[in-house]
């Protein structure tokens, strides 16, 4: 078994954020997302992974995820000159995948709980598809399965104007090497993109084995801010452990479970958790509240921050008081006059002035 992750596109609803770097490296709880695509795929034993990147944001993967040693594991770039869609991908990686049964792994995608559990399914009957399922309230903007009482996929499609169902694929697929049969022939959609979700339900056509599981644990699709904060929340609330490697002065208190990172100093403030404060950060005068990652480098002084990402080398000064933010790298937000609350999306190197 070998394992596909796709970390390629554009990630245009992500932007600002994504003008000057990938998605899949946004961080949620202080790790890139896609790290915890490979925490995932390490877990249950595969060892060669290949990574789609694309021309833009390809070199800051690299630098970022390396060879693979950090899981003990091999990976392989594999270079997608546009963003020609999901099942494009799988067709440039072909010379990687040979004939091996592959896990497909959509590099923005977060689910709670491992994926043995799949891949145990995978294994009982070997279909040539095994799709992973959820409800979702807005299926519109998902690949959205049409099931029989019994359970059987009658039919599969890409972001439908009226969906049949409410049960959504999440980015996480097992196939067989029959896959690169029904790849070689489908025809791009409306949206110019060869889809993985047309390729499955090729399968379907062709008399071949597509099963299906429901997910019942969370899933996330991390493309917009709500999401990524809605995953900081999961994240820290279910993986977070206390580690306090920084200094914190007797004026301080830290309350609930707080990491802090090497090199951070944190003077006359309260810190609540579930937060995690990344390495040289200082906070000062403060408070930091539930559900915040705070990177490297930041300084938070005279101001109250709570359920928020803030990433690295970020400043924040007097700011009254801020929540359901994502703010990008090197942003100074610093106030001069009385507001009651923030509520911002901002890029990164932006200046913002309220
Ligand atoms: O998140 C689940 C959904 O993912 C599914 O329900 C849909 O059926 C599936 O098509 C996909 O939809 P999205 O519109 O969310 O896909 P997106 O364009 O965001 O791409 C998903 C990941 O794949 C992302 O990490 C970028 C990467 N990608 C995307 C394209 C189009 C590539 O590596 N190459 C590509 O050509």
């Amino acid at each position: 078994m070998k394992a596909l992750i796709l970390s390629g596109g554009k990630g245009t609803r992500l932007r600002p954020l994504t003008y000057s770097g990938a998605k899949q490296l946004v961080p949620v709880a202080n790790r890139p997302i896609l790290f915890y695509c490979i925490d995932n795929i390490a877990q249950v034993g595969i060892k060669e992974i290949g990574i789609i990147i694309s021309p833009e944001t390809g070199q800051e993967i690299k630098e970022t995820v390396g060879d693979g040693s950090l899981w003990n594991v091999k990976i392989h770039y594999i270079l997608q000159d546009t963003a020609g869609g999901l099942a494009h991908a799988v067709k440039i990686a072909r010379d990687f995948l040979k004939d091996s049964p592959f896990v497909m792994y959509l590099g923005d995608n977060l689910i709670g709980g491992g994926i043995d559990r799949f891949l145990q399914e995978f294994e009982k009957n070997s279909p040539d598809a095994l799709i992973l399922l959820k409800e979702v309230e807005e299926p519109k903007n998902f690949g959205v399965a049409e099931v029989s009482q019994t359970g059987e996929i009658i039919r599969l499609i890409e972001k439908p104007d009226e969906p049949p169902s409410n049960l959504a694929l999440i980015g996480i697929y097992i196939f067989s090497h029959n896959i690169h049969k029904a790849i070689d022939l489908i025809q791009p959609s409306k949206r110019g993109e060869l889809e993985i979700t047309d390729a499955i339900q090729k399968l379907i056509d062709m008399g071949l084995s597509v099963e299906s599981f429901i997910l019942d644990g969370w899933w996330l699709d991390t493309g917009k801010k709500d999401d990524l904060l809605t995953a900081n929340v999961i994240v820290l609330d279910e993986w977070l452990k206390s580690d306090i490697q920084g200094t914190v002065d007797n004026e301080s208190r830290i309350l609930g479970r707080v990491a802090i990172g090497k090199g951070s100093v944190i003077k006359g403030s309260n810190i609540r958790g579930p937060a995690i404060i990344g390495e040289n950060t200082v906070i000062e005068n403060s408070f930091v509240g539930p559900y915040s990652s705070i990177g490297n480098n930041v300084k938070i002084r005279h101001s109250a921050v709570e359920h928020s990402v803030i990433m690295d080398g970020s400043e924040l000064n007097d700011v009254e008081r801020m929540e359901g933010s994502l703010i990008g790298r090197r942003v100074k937000l610093f106030r001069n006059k009385r507001h009651k609350a923030l509520r911002l999306m901002v890029g990164d190197d932006s200046i913002v002035e309220v």
